[in-house]
């Protein structure tokens, strides 16, 4: 899957019923029949057959939040990999840190998931991002290399594969690191990837945290940063597009 930039992707989180999440999709989907960069959005479960369905004419991509390690089992509430692909999902998002943190997920349950995703014929979207405490004491490089290097199965490629660094501390907070550390660590983020991933700077890399159409352009034309993954103002068609476009798409 060609991935061109900017990518800006919309983790719709805990949000969306029916008809508002087909009206926004509906919205984006008039907007992107042609896209020059790439566009995606993350719906709840319960939504990603519906807006699949609805955006089945333009570029978009849709994804899940999360996938089970397993195909299928005893694992009561639980979506697999086989099933998202099944519904329509072309991509999923792994590792967010309020799976990691909120539900305790480790750098091991994220591998089994990560490798089951990508068997599964999925776009995985890895997030990774250190916390307040850890950014405050100088460890966030620490973080991220044991992130990276925890969550990512030996031996995988670069291919179905987009990292993305959210600082925990910067998520739905309108606090985001400044421009220069942004910068600084996704060239960081980057090393990190071509020691562990044959072709691992290739990998595309987005950044996470209070991305709004404000700051987007900011972002956006940092080096080492390929695009952004948007929470909160991915959930207003117009925001949303204003992101895209303020990264140079249309
Ligand atoms: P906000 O854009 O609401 O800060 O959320 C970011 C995020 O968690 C995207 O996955």
């Amino acid at each position: 899957m060609r991935l061109d930039r900017p990518v800006v992707f919309g983790n719709w989180k805990m949000n969306g019923l029916r008809a508002e999440g087909l009206a926004l999709a509906g919205t984006l989907a008039e907007r992107a029949v042609r896209l020059t960069g790439t566009l995606g959005i993350f719906p709840p479960f319960t939504l990603i057959h519906a807006v699949a369905q609805r955006v089945k004419e333009t570029a978009i991509l849709v994804g899940g939040q999360d996938c089970h390690e397993r195909a299928s089992g005893a694992y009561t509430g639980c979506v697999s990999a086989p099933m998202l692909a099944d519904s329509g999902a072309k991509a999923v998002i792994l590792g967010h840190s309020e799976r990691r943190h909120g539900l305790g997920e480790s750098d091991a349950l994220v591998r089994a998931k990560l490798r089951a995703a990508r068997a599964a014929g999925l776009l995985v979207v890895l997030c990774i991002g250190e916390t307040e405490a850890e950014y405050l004491a100088g460890a966030r490089s620490a973080r991220l290399a044991a992130q990276i290097d925890g969550s990512l199965p030996e031996g995988i490629g670069p291919e179905g594969l987009v990292v993305a660094y959210e600082p925990v501390w910067a998520i739905g907070t309108g606090r985001t690191p400044t421009a220069e550390e942004i910068r600084a660590t996704h060239r960081e983020i980057r090393a990190m990837l071509a020691k562990r991933i044959v072709g691992g700077d290739s990998v595309p890399l987005l950044y996470g945290g209070s991305v709004k159409p404000e700051n987007a352009a900011e972002i956006m034309a940092l080096g080492d940063v390929d695009g952004v993954l948007v929470g909160g103002a991915s959930l207003d068609a117009r925001s949303f597009w204003s992101i895209y476009q303020a990264g140079g798409g249309a």
